[in-house]
């Protein structure tokens, strides 16, 4: 998978992305990582990226022109047509669905918004997807973009180890995952669940779906509808 990130703040990206899991899923070719300084997209001496709102109002808001060269230029570079995502508190809010349905792409760009928004003309224009990744409002793009980057590139084949499977993740079968436990055995006078000792595999595998069904109950009855519902 090829993903492009534009964003006035390159280092927040690359920092970010050059260290573990994306790390090692770049240095195993799984996934290439390029990010792109909004700023080199400008025509003027001062690199204007923003603007007044029309209509007035506070804040600056992300002019079209340099968006619109970014991925034009992106798009001729890499002669591919991405899937364009704008991390925005307008879009649906990003799960785990939504990270397998991204994990499938081959090419993603993500565009990172910041101030008041970005000018809806070039949005529309290049098809963009606002995804939200939950009700808060956030200062600019780059968190949201780093949390579905490492969302989906964790699902690509290859990039987690053996040891670090992703089928027992929370929301893979639509519940919160399982407590877990490890060495000691008694912490506190707390002791591990003896189900968990016993070397019995689907005994322990039902141990864990009655718990996570507890927990998901507990904190998250909505989900348990979104589950029905799917398999009606
Ligand atoms: N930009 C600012 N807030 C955001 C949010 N909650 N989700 C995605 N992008 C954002």
């Amino acid at each position: 998978m090829r993903i492009d990130v534009v964003t006035i703040f390159p280092e927040l990206i690359e920092n970010y992305t050059s260290a573990s899991i994306l790390k090692k899923a770049q240095e195993k070719n799984l996934v290439k990582i390029k990010v792109h300084n909004l700023r080199w997209f400008t025509l003027d001496r001062h690199q204007t990226v923003d603007d007044y709102p029309f209509g007035g109002g506070p804040g600056m808001v992300l002019k079209p022109e340099p968006i619109y060269r970014a991925v034009n230029f992106i798009r001729s570079y890499t002669r591919s047509v991405p899937r364009i995502i704008l991390p925005s508190p307008q879009g649906k809010v990003f799960h785990q669905k939504k990270a397998q349905e991204l994990a499938k792409e081959r090419h993603l760009l993500f565009i990172c918004g910041r101030y008041q928004g970005i000018d809806e003309r070039v949005l529309d224009l290049l098809q963009c997807e606002e995804i939200s990744i939950g009700d808060y409002v956030l200062s600019g793009g780059e968190l949201p973009t780093l949390v579905i980057i490492e969302a989906v590139v964790r699902l690509i084949p290859g990039v987690l180890g053996d040891g670090e499977s992703i089928e027992y993740d929370s929301f893979t079968d639509g519940l919160l995952g399982p407590p877990q436990f490890t060495r000691p055995r008694v912490f506190q006078n707390l002791s591990v669940p003896q189900v968990l000792l016993s070397g019995n595999h689907q005994l322990i595998a039902k141990w864990r779906y009655e718990k996570a069904l507890e927990k998901t109950k507990k904190v998250r009855p909505e989900l348990l509808n979104l589950v029905k519902k799917e398999k009606e």
